[in-house]
């Protein structure tokens, strides 16, 4: 092998080169497959091979289909002047799990980080690992968990969604219980832009509160959580079927570039939960 292979805590493994001129070109996607398999998250530290926005869809495409969207296949995830929407704020980004709002649901993401937002600035992207969120749960939360289902609504620059989900269901090729939540916005006032519109049925009203901040709890506890501290130039490979991620505030003006791409599973998956798409 070309590269060396660190555990992350508490999920996740970093990838660094043996040699500093190794590029991601030289590496082999099935090794790097049973190792995205076992650890969700792949961050690729320190390769050559990933400069630009071609090069990041080369790399990506070496994954599987890359799915595409109205402004192309790299969703340029950086603040905005006057943002429209939080994605492209400064604001924090809810948990959620990418393409819960489109006909089809990417299986993995891919990040390159243009330009980190700098220590002390914020903007760490965090990764929930789900199956671990519910193989930790009491059987009174996993009970209460199962008969709860989200109803999401979302209308933004590049759709206008509906989305009914359970807040379990199983992963799409294991079997493995997952959680597929949209955490609804801490910030309900103007700082957060173009909130969705969601509820919950399942449980009681009076409960919701309480319901909705354990949950919360166990998505962020520190054994199921990952928060990646951006430097220039990482490559992290996500798995969005078994993760839930958001992001943390950043400062503004920072400077925060990442490039996004979305890997669409063989075969893909059409969204099992999509009620309406304009
Ligand atoms: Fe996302």
């Amino acid at each position: 092998m070309n590269y060396t292979v660190t555990k992350i805590q508490p999920f996740g493994a970093l990838i660094e080169p043996k040699n500093a001129d190794t590029s991601v070109d030289d590496l082999s996607i099935p090794e790097l497959r049973e190792l995205f398999n076992e650890h969700h998250i792949l961050l690729l530290r320190g390769f050559k091979g990933v400069t630009n926005g071609d090069e990041l869809v080369n790399f990506s495409e070496r994954w599987g289909e890359v799915s595409v969207w109205p402004f192309g296949k790299i969703l340029e995830l950086v603040e905005q002047d006057k943002p429209k929407d939080h994605i492209f704020d400064n604001t924090y980004v809810p948990m959620h799990w990418d393409g819960m709002y489109r006909p089809e649901v990417p299986e993995i993401q891919i990040f390159h980080c243009v330009q980190a937002p700098g220590t002390q600035n914020g903007g760490r992207t965090v990764f929930s690992n789900t199956p671990e969120v519910i193989r930790r749960a009491s059987e009174e939360d996993r009970q209460k968990w199962s008969q709860v289902v989200g109803h999401y609504e979302r209308k933004m620059e590049f759709y206008d969604s509906k989305t009914i989900a359970p807040l379990v269901t199983e992963h799409p090729n294991r079997k493995l219980p997952v959680i597929r939540y949209c955490e609804p916005p801490v910030h309900e006032d103007e700082d957060f832009l173009n909130h969705p519109n969601m509820h919950f049925e399942g449980v009681e009203k009076s409960e919701l509160g309480d319901f909705l901040k354990n949950l919360q709890k166990k998505l962020y506890a520190d054994e199921v959580t990952y928060a990646h501290d951006w430097e220039t130039g990482d490559l992290v490979i996500s798995d969005n079927y078994t993760l839930l991620h958001g992001r943390e505030a950043f400062t503004s003006g920072a400077g925060r570039h990442l490039r996004r791409v979305q890997v669409l599973g063989t075969p893909k998956l059409v969204n099992p939960h999509l009620v309406s798409h304009a």
